[in-house]
């Protein structure tokens, strides 16, 4: 018995210990994954090398670049098909017929500027004094830079920052060259943080595909709508369109609902729809947080944390990542101290003397 009493003490002192944290609901049990949607574009221009940069630096889990291609076949970083929103392209090519950047190549593209003012100063952000660390930070990007840009940072910066492109136009060639440009990166399977995603159900069944035949096994996302009916779970594209998560299954990984909210017609982001994806084996990946403000920022994260979701899109990585610690940061075994040690022995060496 004194033997025994010794050993259980001695015993307790080698094992690690959890600490007591917030218990995720999340289908591996961990916090939630932060994917810096249009990368920091809270507070820099989006789909830029210094937006993806100042996610990273502010601890994102996930680079998001939307993907379209150009007219000579480069696929680059960009949100719309075309280029006036976000680039000074009607300045520089004045009463050209068309502007969608399917009708520009790269060397047209990249003699623009990216020239779209975010919602917040970066005196606003957790990074005040960030300066881009390239010379070039405000030009778009084509993926392969994105790509080199996340592995070229993971290596300096002992992290390891995955990327989650968006298809953003059904095409053959960008389905092809975002396949091979993310196999040739290394990032082809599940465990490298990857997802391809699109809202467009053909597209990614085309992209598993290319997959197959490529040998990579890179996780997919679809998007849209969530909305429960009748006890089911669809991902909708509008009222009359939409696609049961069962029916899904063979080709996506995980789901990526918006946040629209509209109860009456069972739309949104719900704990019955978060639980449906999970038992489908379904990561949830709702887009897009984009609250700066850090009070009511975790009022809106929280009820989707107490929900489980896996992951989520967000302009503001570093609102984000304080809302998870507020949260709770997820449990891990912690050594215990050299004190517990001592105490732990002590208690051991009490009980045998006292049964002795
Ligand atoms: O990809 C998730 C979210 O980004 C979809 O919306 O329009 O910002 O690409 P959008
Ligand atoms: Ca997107």
């Amino acid at each position: 018995m004194r033997s025994v009493l010794f050993l259980s003490a001695f015993a307790l002192t080698a094992l690690p210990l959890s600490a007591a944290a917030t218990t995720y609901s999340t289908l591996d049990g961990t916090a939630p994954e932060v994917i810096a949607h249009r990368g920091a574009s809270g507070y820099q221009p989006e789909h830029t090398l210094a937006s993806y940069e100042l996610a990273a630096l502010m601890g994102a889990d996930y680079i998001e670049p939307d993907v379209v291609i150009t007219k000579d076949g480069v696929a680059i970083a960009m949100h719309d098909t075309t280029l006036t929103r976000t680039t000074n392209v009607e300045d520089v090519f004045p009463g050209r017929a068309s502007y969608e950047a399917s009708e520009f190549t790269l060397a047209e593209i990249r003699s623009l500027t990216v020239d779209i003012t975010p919602a917040h100063q970066l005196s606003d952000s957790s990074i005040p004094g960030y300066v881009p660390s390239t010379g070039t930070p405000y030009l778009v990007p084509t993926l392969q830079e994105v790509v080199d840009f996340v592995i070229d940072f993971n290596a300096k910066n002992g992290t390891n920052i995955g990327l989650y492109p968006e298809l953003k136009t059904a095409d053959d060639a960008l389905n092809r060259i975002i396949v091979e440009t993310l196999i040739a990166a290394g990032f082809d399977g599940p465990e490298d943080k990857v997802f391809i995603q699109s809202f467009d159900l053909q597209t990614l069944q085309d992209v598993k595909a290319i997959q197959e035949e490529l040998g990579s096994d890179i996780p997919q996302v679809a998007l849209g709508a969530a909305q429960m009916v009748n006890g089911v779970a669809y991902l909708i594209r509008s009222l009359t369109e939409g696609t049961a998560l069962d029916a899904i299954v063979d080709f996506v990984d995980a789901v990526g609902p918006s946040l629209l909210s509209l109860p009456a017609l069972g739309i949104g982001v719900t704990q019955e729809y978060v639980d449906y994806a999970h038992n489908l084996d379904l990561l949830v990946h709702p887009y897009t947080f984009n609250t700066w403000d850090s009070d009511a920022a975790y009022s809106e994260f929280e009820p989707y944390f107490d929900m489980g979701i896996d992951g989520f899109f967000t302009n503001y990585t570093d609102v984000a990542i304080a809302a998870i610690e507020t949260y709770g940061p997820e449990p891990s075994p912690v050594p215990l101290p050299a004190t517990a040690l001592l105490l732990l022995s002590g208690i051991g060496l009490i009980a045998m003397r006292r049964r002795g």
